[in-house]
């Protein structure tokens, strides 16, 4: 049972427009919960025309951290008074912690692909990452990436902005580069790929019969995640494990930069099992296929 809202219960809230699908609060208070602590975790929609306005209230009102998401990641960097690393790098922040006023930025969304990678016991050092897509999840995933794979090729139907990726992550001294997304070419990169992720909304439901991915493509040795998370399952998680590779789906991946934002915001370790249990239920309710 959660602890009564009284006076002192401390508030966190994710916002976006829109908003009213988000699976943050089901997580967040099931994790709160567990560990009995006093807070309580809501949503807001917010438009852009009012961000500015809903940051400064947040900070007014002592809100004590923020999850941001579409399309506002981007757009509330202005708002930082202090940016980590990532955020600078990639020009998006999806946590916010108000300490006393100062709002600090992060960017968990590529240390939950890392996470869920290796905590489904997948190494990455000395490998060769294949990364579908160039939107703001690929650049994420892209950049946790670079400190540990040996290589990464990023494809994207816009080829542009693979390859200006690619040219940010030069820094970093690993192989590494965009290109054209199209079926000749993704079946040339997984011919030497170890990992595959799939950062494209390609699968998403309704369009749940669509992958980018030739199931005779995939083999035994392959590593697949998609980030796509609804459905759980997509044509190419189906298609992967039909091959007999490895397989991490999207829910993964939120459930990781969640617990990252959760541990920024209440320097405890997040509780994974919970977290992901009230993840797979919500999803239920909603109808995906679990
Ligand atoms: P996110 O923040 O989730 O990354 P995004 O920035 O809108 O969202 O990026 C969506 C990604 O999915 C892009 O890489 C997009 O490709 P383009 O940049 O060429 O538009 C990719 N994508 C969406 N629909 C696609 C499709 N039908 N085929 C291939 N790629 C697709």
């Amino acid at each position: 049972m959660r602890m009564a809202i009284s006076g002192r219960t401390e508030v966190f809230a994710v916002i976006g427009d829109p908003i009213e699908h988000t699976l943050s609060p089901a997580m967040h208070n099931a994790a709160f919960e567990y560990l009995g602590l006093d807070f309580v975790f809501t949503a807001f929609r917010v438009t852009s025309d009012e961000l500015e306005n809903a940051v400064r209230g947040a900070c007014a009102l002592g809100i004590r951290g923020l999850n941001v998401t579409m399309p506002h990641k981007s757009s509330v960097t202005e708002f930082l008074d202090w940016a980590d690393p990532s955020v600078k790098f990639l020009g998006a922040a999806n946590t916010i912690v108000n300490e006393r006023g100062r709002l600090r930025g992060f960017n968990t969304d590529g240390i939950g692909v890392l996470k869920a990678l290796k905590n489904n016991g997948i190494t990455l050092t000395g490998k060769k990452v294949l990364v579908l897509g160039a939107g703001g999840a690929a650049k994420a995933i892209a950049f946790s990436l670079m400190k540990e794979v040996d290589e990464l090729c990023i494809l994207n139907r816009d080829a542009t902005k693979a390859r200006e990726i690619a040219s940010a992550m030069k820094p970093f001294g690993k192989i590494i580069e965009g290109n054209n997304l199209t079926p000749q070419q993704i079946q040339v990169e997984l011919q030497d790929s170890d990992v595959l992720i799939n950062a494209t909304s390609v699968g998403m439901a309704p369009c749940t019969s669509e992958s980018l991915v030739h199931p005779a493509w995939l083999k035994p040795d392959l590593r697949v995640m998609d980030i796509v998370y609804n459905p759980i399952e997509t044509k190419l998680i189906r298609d992967a494990k039909t091959a007999g590779a490895k397989v991490i789906n999207g829910l993964e991946m939120l459930l990781y930069q969640g617990a990252a934002s959760f541990e920024i915001w209440t320097q405890c370790k997040a509780p994974i099992d919970v977290m992901r249990s009230a993840l797979l239920s919500r999803l239920s309710c909603a109808g995906a296929t679990v």
